[in-house]
């Protein structure tokens, strides 16, 4: 892949994110007016380097082409929005499954379900219809909806454990379990206050 030809592939999943933020943001102003509280508290964003989409390429035994991105990767775009509480989050999802131009292509509920180390996280890729020159072609745009909590957690985890090799792994998994019920009871806690 030159990186010409990355560019001119990225283009459309770039412009899908940009979508998908503006109904997010959108999302936000109009709950904000009915609770008189904000939902999200940020959103992020990213596009899939070139290495990155090499190596995932890679590890799935695939050629490294644009192609092959395209076919094989649907996290070339990822936009990650960090929400207060969890109820937030569920409260988007729905509202954004009711748009009806969007596809679902993948859900996980890792909030419900979360994963055997302590990770938790909805995710949910969509295809967003992006219209060119040629007609409309759907794009998938990873979303990962977090709370604050959430986010906290696998970020610190991100940091010291995730695809790194180290000795002590065991040890600190039991205790990031250990902290990620602890995050959660915080964030209950957190919630009750916001009962009315
Ligand atoms: P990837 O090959 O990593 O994309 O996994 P996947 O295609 O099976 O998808 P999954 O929904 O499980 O995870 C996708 C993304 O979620 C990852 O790229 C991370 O950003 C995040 N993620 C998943 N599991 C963990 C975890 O245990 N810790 C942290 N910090 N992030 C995670
Ligand atoms: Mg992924």
């Amino acid at each position: 892949m030159t990186n010409e030809q990355y560019h001119t592939f990225i283009q459309p999943y770039s412009d899908a994110t940009e979508i998908l933020r503006a109904r997010l943001n959108v999302l936000e102003h109009n709950l904000y007016h009915e609770s008189a509280a904000h939902p999200i508290h940020n959103i992020q964003h990213r596009i899939k380097k070139k290495e990155s989409i090499e190596n995932k390429l890679h590890k799935k035994d695939k050629e490294p082409t644009v192609m092959n991105a395209k076919d094989y990767l649907q996290d070339i775009a990822g936009v990650r929005v960090i929400c207060y509480f969890t109820k937030d989050i569920y409260n988007l999802v729905d509202i954004l499954k009711f748009q009806s131009d969007l596809i679902i292509i993948r859900e996980r509920d890792y909030i419900r379900n979360p994963k055997p180390n302590g990770y938790r996280s909805y995710h949910i890729i969509l295809g967003v219809p992006v219209y060119c020159m040629d007609g409309m072609e759907y794009f998938p745009v990873e979303i990962q909806f977090r709370t604050l909590s959430m986010d906290f957690w696998a970020s610190m985890e991100h940091r010291i454990l995730y695809k790194i090799k180290r000795d002590d792994k065991e040890q600190i998994a039991a205790k990031l379990e250990e902290y990620a019920s602890t995050l959660i009871e915080i964030e209950e806690q957190f919630a009750r206050y916001t009962e009315k």
